[in-house]
């Protein structure tokens, strides 16, 4: 290939950092891995067969396709904050679920509103201090609160949790007019946003709850499971969570469902790990999906929790859950948080789990596990949030 063409098909930044004249590309990247790749491609230019023949590369040599991809990707994740309202931004060390409701103080709707339309702003301020921190925030807002604050239809699913009363269960239905899900590898950055959120806030808005989550171990929950495994990936990920064509007033969005469970270890850990298999529908140490047990059975909560529509097409969501409490305290708990694209689905999983497929035979995790809210909201796209503050 000739030079120019090369040039003009890798780019010609691209192409100037090879030459050696600048190498902002690779700054991110290993070095044994820049040399090397910067080396391999530079003789490819130059049509040499190679420079420093006499020296052995002191690292086994990625490919070269290989070592490219790898630049690519350490620079775009690194270059920039995560973009406001990216409901699926990685899963993080820490989390906090901030639960407000609006205050009757005169200013309070203009006051949250120029507050949310600058949240991208805001996020920047703490993201940039560390772009390794995955720090996100999503904001979502709740159906009463949604007229008031954005002045534009409401989407066309969203409604007040609705309390779902089992035999034995109830999944209680809480307030909350906005919910800011909070996200970062550092508790510092979630705690430094929440710090100048607040502070922005005021007197406009009141705590209903706010926890503060940790990652504990392999993504487990307290109860001792992988917990996330059956989440959707790659394509399927905004095809289940964002809004589409089907509301023009919502596009972009997503539904948010949240629930603080506070867990009954004693009782839990007194069960064998094959019962505790059984309720949740897979095996505690290596994670392996359990057969659904045959209709008119017990189900277990993976089952309950699996919802195909009349056509059998299966709708999924998407969770980030997180474990929360005190030892001290003896407060041990699960925060759910699950996002889709279609309200309903979420709530036939409440309905399955609380009221039981079939009726009285109840998700057995609800033995254990009590619901202390529960709420509902609407996270618009970045692009309607970002237009809250422009009359
Ligand atoms: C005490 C609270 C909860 C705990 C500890 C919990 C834990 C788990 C665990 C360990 C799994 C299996 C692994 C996985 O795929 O993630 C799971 C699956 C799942 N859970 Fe939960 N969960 C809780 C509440 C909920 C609620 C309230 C919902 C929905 C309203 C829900 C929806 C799901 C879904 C959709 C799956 C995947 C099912 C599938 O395999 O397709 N979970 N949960």
């Amino acid at each position: 290939m000739s030079i120019s063409k090369f040039r003009t098909t890798i780019g010609s930044r691209f192409y100037d950092a090879l030459r050696g004249n600048s190498l902002p590309l690779f700054r991110t990247i290993d070095r044994g891995q820049t040399a090397t790749l910067v080396r391999e491609l530079r003789r490819n230019l130059s049509g040499h067969p190679t420079l420093q023949v006499d020296r052995p590369p002191r690292r086994p040599r990625v490919s070269r396709l290989q070592a490219a991809e790898l630049a690519t990707q350490s620079t775009m994740s690194r270059r920039v904050p995560i973009e406001p309202q990216r409901v699926d931004a990685p899963l993080t060390q820490s989390a906090t679920f901030l639960v407000l409701t609006i205050t009757d103080s005169p200013k309070a709707v203009k006051t949250i509103r120029s507050t949310l339309a600058g949240l991208d702003g805001l996020a920047k301020n703490v993201a940039i201090r560390d772009l390794n921190a995955s720090f996100a925030c999503t904001v979502g807002i709740g159906s009463k609160a949604w007229d008031l604050i954005t002045k534009l239809p409401r989407p066309a699913e969203l409604h007040p949790f609705p309390e779902v009363k089992g035999d034995v269960h109830t999944a209680v239905s809480t307030p909350g007019d906005l919910l800011f899900h909070i996200r970062s590898e550092r508790r510092d950055l979630c705690f430094e946003f929440e710090r100048q959120l607040m502070n922005l806030l005021g007197d406009s808005v009141k705590v209903v709850d706010e926890t503060v989550g940790f990652r504990y171990f392999d993504v487990r929950d307290l109860l001792g499971f992988v917990d996330g495994t059956a989440n959707p990936v790659g394509p399927a990920v905004p095809a289940s969570i964002l809004v589409a064509e089907e509301d023009s007033s919502a596009v972009g969005g997503s539904y948010i469902v949240i629930q603080k469970y506070v867990h009954n270890l004693q009782a839990w850990n007194t069960l064998k790990a094959e019962q505790q298999e059984a309720i949740i529908g897979r095996t505690k140490i290596d994670n392996i999906e359990l057969d659904d047990a045959d209709p008119g059975q017990q189900q277990s909560h993976k089952s309950l929790a699996t919802i195909e529509d009349e056509d059998g097409v299966e709708h999924d969501i998407l969770r980030d859950n997180m474990p929360f409490g005190s030892a001290s305290a003896g407060e041990f708990g699960t925060y759910f948080i699950g996002y889709s694209r279609r309200l309903w689905v979420i709530e036939k999983m409440l309905q399955r789990m609380f009221v039981g497929e079939p009726r009285g035979l109840h998700d057995r995790i609800l033995d254990f596990s009590t619901p202390l809210t529960g709420t509902t909201f609407f996270a618009p796209s970045a692009s309607l949030l970002a237009s809250l503050d422009s009359d």
